[in-house]
């Protein structure tokens, strides 16, 4: 990984949060969120994804929420543009998992550190428990990730577990935390 800080840093304006709307992904919003994604996919270990997705990858998986009723969001700024993305998708495809999911939250570099992340997840958490989840798992690579742990934290999940070296990105061993949610 470089040394160039590629996860935002906390900022003092709340400009971001307030302008924002917060809404159902569409088809139109796909490129745009791969867009976003495959920055921290080139750059941070928050994911572990290693080779940029492309548009298919979204298409599936914005089908696949769809089919299973759970909620897939974009924040948009005043002239429309994607600033970040989140969703709810099942954490295993086994039925008895039926009412836990992972959640995802990326936000553009230019978007983060300002409270969208807290308005994103806050509207997810609440898509969440309308789609009938009762659990959110959240899955964080905790060397890139503090604001995400931050973040997570602060809308009151808890820890659920701690991977030791089950990663490897840009030659470095990653472990991951789990931190989990009852909706
Ligand atoms: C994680 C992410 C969604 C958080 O959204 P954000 O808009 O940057 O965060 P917010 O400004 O809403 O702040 C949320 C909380 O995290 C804290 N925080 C934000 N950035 C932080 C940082 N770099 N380090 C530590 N804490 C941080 C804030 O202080 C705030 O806590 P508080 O309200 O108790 O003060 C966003 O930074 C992002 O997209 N990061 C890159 C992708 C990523 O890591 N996704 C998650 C993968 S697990």
């Amino acid at each position: 990984m470089s040394d160039t800080p590629t996860v935002p840093q906390p900022g003092a304006a709340a400009d971001a949060a307030q302008a924002a709307r917060i809404r159902p992904a569409a088809v139109e919003d796909l490129a745009a969120i791969r867009d976003i994604y495959n920055h921290y996919v080139r750059t941070s270990t928050v994911t572990f994804d290693e080779e940029e997705t492309d548009l298919a990858v979204w298409e599936h998986k914005q089908e696949l929420l769809a089919t299973t009723g759970l909620p897939f969001l974009v924040a948009e700024d005043a002239g429309g543009a994607v600033l970040g993305f989140a969703y709810a998708q099942h954490w295993r495809a086994k039925s008895a998992y039926r009412f836990s999911a992972e959640n995802t939250i990326y936000l553009s570099p230019d978007a983060a550190g300002r409270g969208l992340g807290k308005a994103l997840l806050e509207a997810l958490l609440d898509a969440s428990a309308k789609a009938g989840l009762h659990e959110l798992i959240a899955v964080i690579e905790p060397t890139a990730a503090a604001a995400s742990i931050a973040l997570h934290r602060r809308y009151g999940f808890v820890d659920a577990g701690h991977l030791k070296g089950v990663g490897v990105k840009f030659g470095r061993t990653l472990d991951v935390l789990f931190l989990q949610k009852s909706l």
